[in-house]
């Protein structure tokens, strides 16, 4: 191959400019080893990013350092996605915590883009994982009728999980798991960018607002998740456990309902 002109490299180096803004990424094909050398010296590039094929688009690109170590991104390809399809394609395949040993399907989330409503749960359990999709268990069909009591369809709005790959014999996911799995959740809220956040239980709760109380010291209160207003309550797998909570949750659907009318 023909090693690249000086000229082809400034071509190249803005044209990813373009794309990536000031974090700047070449692929190792498009670059001479020795000028990475010297852009590198002269800290002209942060990383340099493997040639990522069409056909591995759901990889995760592999970046290396300035010492040619591979590195965890700062800036991956998946954070740069202008829509939910496009996000979805770029992390289903992803293997950063133990949850992915053991997924049939991963369950990115499902609903409106557009959605004003966003109900975050807590993770996939079995027939979820079966699907693809969230909340199609008993727990999802009472969430249906939960959300039609407050005159929302399904499709109205968006629903997602904190972790988005099945944790084993339906066991909570682990702070961990939870942790490597949020900036997703985050990414699709700010895709979705929605005007009230309802979380379905205290995993659903902690994971996203990170606090420490409990779910009566969480429920009825309004938070706030960048420009979303957030509302706690049971999950409703929980409800299905104990229909005592029933009524409780009944509140706070109304509180939300309510709220969804003021924003
Ligand atoms: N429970 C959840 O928290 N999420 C689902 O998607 C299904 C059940």
């Amino acid at each position: 191959m023909k090693p690249a002109s000086k000229k082809d490299i400034l071509q190249i180096l803005n044209d990813q400019k373009e794309i990536f803004g000031d974090d700047l990424f070449i692929t190792k094909d498009e670059l001479l080893s020795k000028s990475k050398t010297e852009m590198v010296k002269e800290k002209k590039i942060n990383y340099v990013v493997e040639k990522i094929e069409t056909s591995k688009l759901n990889e995760e690109p592999v970046l290396f350092n300035v010492n040619n170590d591979k590195i965890s991104a700062e800036k991956t390809d998946w954070q740069l996605a202008g829509t939910l399809d496009n996000l979805n394609k770029l992390i289903c395949n992803c293997t950063k915590c133990k949850l992915h040993l053991g997924r049939n399907k991963f369950v990115f989330g499902s609903g409106n883009p557009d959605a004003d409503v966003m109900v975050i749960g807590e993770g996939p359990g079995a027939e979820e994982d079966k699907q693809g999709l969230p909340f199609v268990g008993r727990a999802g069909m009472l969430l249906t009728d939960m959300l039609k009591a407050i005159k929302f369809e399904r499709d109205d709005v968006y629903i997602g999980n904190i972790v988005k790959c099945r944790p084993p014999e339906n066991r909570a996911p682990l702070p961990d798991e939870m942790d490597t799995c949020l900036p997703y959740l985050i990414k699709q809220i700010e895709l979705i960018n929605p005007k009230l956040i309802l979380c379905l239980g205290l995993i659903a709760a902690k994971g996203l607002l990170k606090r420490k109380e409990s779910l009566t010291q969480l429920r009825g209160k309004i938070f706030e998740y960048g420009s979303s207003k957030v509302i706690v309550t049971y999950h409703p797998a929980a409800l299905l456990r104990n229909p005592h909570w029933k009524k409780p949750a009944w509140e706070d659907l109304k509180m939300f309902r309510k709220l969804y009318e003021q924003v």
